[in-house]
């Protein structure tokens, strides 16, 4: 493992949890509160803090592959539900642009700067189109072929059984803790060849990168802010205290020095480094805090995964499907056109609801049930869809998998048990907290 750049002195030790900010912002000023009456308007965090978001999109797949919403707390925009609407779009990336100069890839948009400020942005590589996409995503692909994620396995597969074999027996503890976070920043760690002591750090950093709803509320963006440089300044002393000592380049250190990459501005480095570990990290952590949830509340399905653990791989696809990590992806119009008969104006705003498309009753029958004999949950659109499909899938289903396996080798079932919070976003689905109790089958 790598050694450890003399740290920076440690302000995440003391800083709150950006959704401890926010929530506390929110007391202080409920006038500034994201819900909004609109009753198509699916950008409403309550709706899925409150886990009610099936219904509103269900109503709205029934009416149409596409619906207009005029206002929101986001602007207007015209929200994609169905599956084969969704696929469409993303199949044409010249007409609806990912780039951060036009909007990017959240239904926030970018927050103009103040009078006499710079504008802060981070320009990575999910957010750009064709060719420098093509040329940055060429770059990190090799990190997560089949023969790397070979390489990788035994590793991951060891962690994970440390980290199950250190659950506690007969007492309810927190789930999302101590197994999602820690087995995704576990998996960064060996992915980055990051300092093994101070991995939560990529926590952190990932959990204040990651929240686009931050963004909008004025003094906690400029926490951000702060937060991102600090992660770069960690970085950048980590590679040259690396190239001092002659060891072998990891990942990143692998882009910076790539033809592709290496004219990459500071922004534009921060930016793809914030892509990597929020990329990895909120995602596969919800789908694995997900998976335990879900087993949970469909025991019929805990059962055929306990009675046969040749359903593992299928199990995988399903739990993704259900769970489905991002909410949406963002697309802006690069010029005026028809889809599916709506007129779509350039510049127009244009959200990828792939929790919608997951649970489209065309596609997947009994949607909002979880079944992991489900034939066709390959067919899901968690991972997106066309050039930018997630570059990282393999490395999130072999960590689920393993995941999986270890449990079932140590018969191991998990009941929630507790207190069970769900994250407060319009972009990232998942859990806060989930106590849970290990029982055997
Ligand atoms: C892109 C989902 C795990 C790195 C994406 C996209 C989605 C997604 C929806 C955008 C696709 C599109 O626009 O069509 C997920 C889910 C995961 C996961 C659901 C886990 C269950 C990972 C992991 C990594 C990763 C483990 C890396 C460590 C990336 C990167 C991109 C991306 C770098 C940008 C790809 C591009 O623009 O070409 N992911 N992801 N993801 N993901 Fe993932």
């Amino acid at each position: 493992m790598a050694t450890n750049p003399s740290a920076p002195a440690h302000q995440w030790r003391t800083s709150p949890t950006p959704y401890e900010a926010l929530n506390a912002h929110f007391a202080e000023h409920p006038e500034h509160s994201l819900a909004h009456p609109e009753p198509f308007d699916t950008s409403r965090s309550d709706i899925y803090v409150e886990h009610r978001w099936q219904p509103i999109f269900a109503e709205m797949r029934r009416e149409g592959p596409l619906h207009y919403i005029p206002e929101s707390p986001f602007g207007p925009y015209w929200s994609v539900v169905q599956h084969k609407a969704v696929q469409h779009v993303e199949s044409l990336p010249e007409l609806f642009s990912s780039s951060w100069q036009h909007g990017g890839i959240t239904i926030l948009d970018r927050a103009e700067p103040a009078e006499g400020e710079e504008a802060f942005e981070l320009p990575m590589f999910i957010a750009m189109d064709r060719p420098k996409h093509t040329g940055q995503r060429r770059t990190v692909a090799p990190a997560f072929t089949p023969a790397e994620m070979k390489r990788l396995e035994g590793d991951i597969r060891a962690r994970t059984g440390e980290v199950l074999d250190s659950l506690p027996r007969g007492k309810t503890f927190d789930w999302v803790d101590t197994v999602s976070i820690e087995l995704t920043t576990q998996m960064l760690a060996i992915l980055f060849d990051f300092p093994w002591e101070d991995r939560r750090l990529l926590t952190f950093w990932s959990d204040w990168a990651g929240d686009t709803e931050l963004a909008a509320v004025p003094g906690l963006e400029i926490e951000r802010r702060a937060i991102l440089f600090e992660m770069a300044a960690y970085f950048q002393q980590l590679w040259a205290k690396r190239a001092e000592l002659g060891e072998a380049p990891d990942l990143i250190s692998m882009m910076i020095h790539s033809p592709e990459m290496n004219q990459m501005s500071p922004q534009e480095f921060m930016g793809n480094l914030v892509l990597l570990i929020v990329g990895g990290n909120d995602t596969t952590r919800n789908t694995m805090s997900g998976i335990v949830h879900a087993f949970d509340r469909f025991p019929d399905q805990r059962k055929a995964f306990e009675e046969n653990p040749d359903l593992i791989p299928n199990a995988v696809q399903e739990c993704i499907r259900y769970q489905t990590p991002l909410k949406h992806m963002r697309r802006t119009a690069s010029e005026d056109t028809e889809l599916f008969g709506q007129q779509i104006r350039k510049g127009d705003k244009v959200i990828l609801w792939y929790n919608s498309a997951n649970r489209d009753e065309q596609v997947f029958d009994n949607a909002d049930d979880l079944d992991i004999r489900r034939e066709n949950a390959r067919r899901h659109l968690a991972f997106g869809y066309g050039i930018h499909r997630c570059v990282g899938a393999r490395l999130a289903e072999l960590q689920l998998r393993i995941l999986l396996e270890e449990m079932h080798r140590r018969r191991m079932r998990v009941h929630v048990a507790g207190n069970v919070e769900r994250v407060r976003a319009n972009f990232v689905e998942g859990f806060r907290k989930l106590e849970v109790e290990v029982t055997q089958f």
